[in-house]
């Protein structure tokens, strides 16, 4: 028993998740070309440097047949990962599930990033991001409950305040995310 404790808690040591912090750049190994981006507050699995880049392993859903939009949840548009339009890329499908009648694939995908500052305290990012709502978003008008809409609708909202504040449109990202993942309609549990 202790033993398993041990080696689990190795596996997590070597393996433990860490989190993106920012949006980044996606690259196929051996090809400079920029073929996605990932978003921040996406858990990662650091897999090792490829030269000034992180081959990092992520999940996510596809809806069938669309592997370009990676979301953190069925029907709900909370961007993991965009892919660039004609780009191909390998994944893996770990589980197929319908949710409000679409077929989503759970998907797994190793890729490089060029992010530089992965963390564990997703907690921590989840403040920053809270923080940044606060400074910014309760000047004019009070502030929304992020319950007050759902993640399709938090994205719109946002862009059309961005300009009024002075985020810029890279931290607009983070707190996004932030706004989505505490959407009226999350967290999402598989049904
Ligand atoms: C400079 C003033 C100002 C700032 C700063 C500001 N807002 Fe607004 N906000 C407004 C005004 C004015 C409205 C009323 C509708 C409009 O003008 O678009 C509004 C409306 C809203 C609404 C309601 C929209 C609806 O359809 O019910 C939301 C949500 C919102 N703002 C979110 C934000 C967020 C998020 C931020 C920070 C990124 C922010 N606001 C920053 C002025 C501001």
């Amino acid at each position: 028993m202790r033993v398993a404790v041990l080696f689990f808690s190795l596996a997590v040591f070597i393996f433990g998740a860490e989190y993106t912090t920012s949006v980044s750049s996606l690259y196929q190994e051996g090809d400079s070309k920029v073929i996605g981006r990932l978003l921040p507050t996406v858990e990662v699995k650091v897999l090792g440097k490829v030269q000034d880049k992180t081959k990092v392993e992520f999940e996510g859903y596809i809806q069938e047949g669309s592997p370009n939009a990676i979301y953190f949840a069925p029907n709900r548009r909370i961007l993991v990962a965009g892919m660039v339009k004609t780009t191909k890329f390998d994944y893996k499908v770990l589980e197929t599930l319908k949710d409000d009648g679409k077929t989503w694939n759970k998907i797994s995908v190793s890729l490089l990033s060029d992010e530089t500052e992965f963390t564990n305290d997703i907690n921590g990012l989840y403040q920053k991001a809270q923080k940044m709502y606060s400074d910014n978003c309760s000047i004019c008008h009070v502030l929304h409950n992020t319950k007050e809409f759902n993640a399709n609708q938090w994205p719109s909202m946002v862009n059309s305040m961005l300009s009024r504040t002075a985020i810029s449109k890279d931290e607009s990202y983070l707190l996004i995310q932030y706004l989505q993942k505490n959407a009226s309609n999350m967290p999402w549990h598989k049904q």
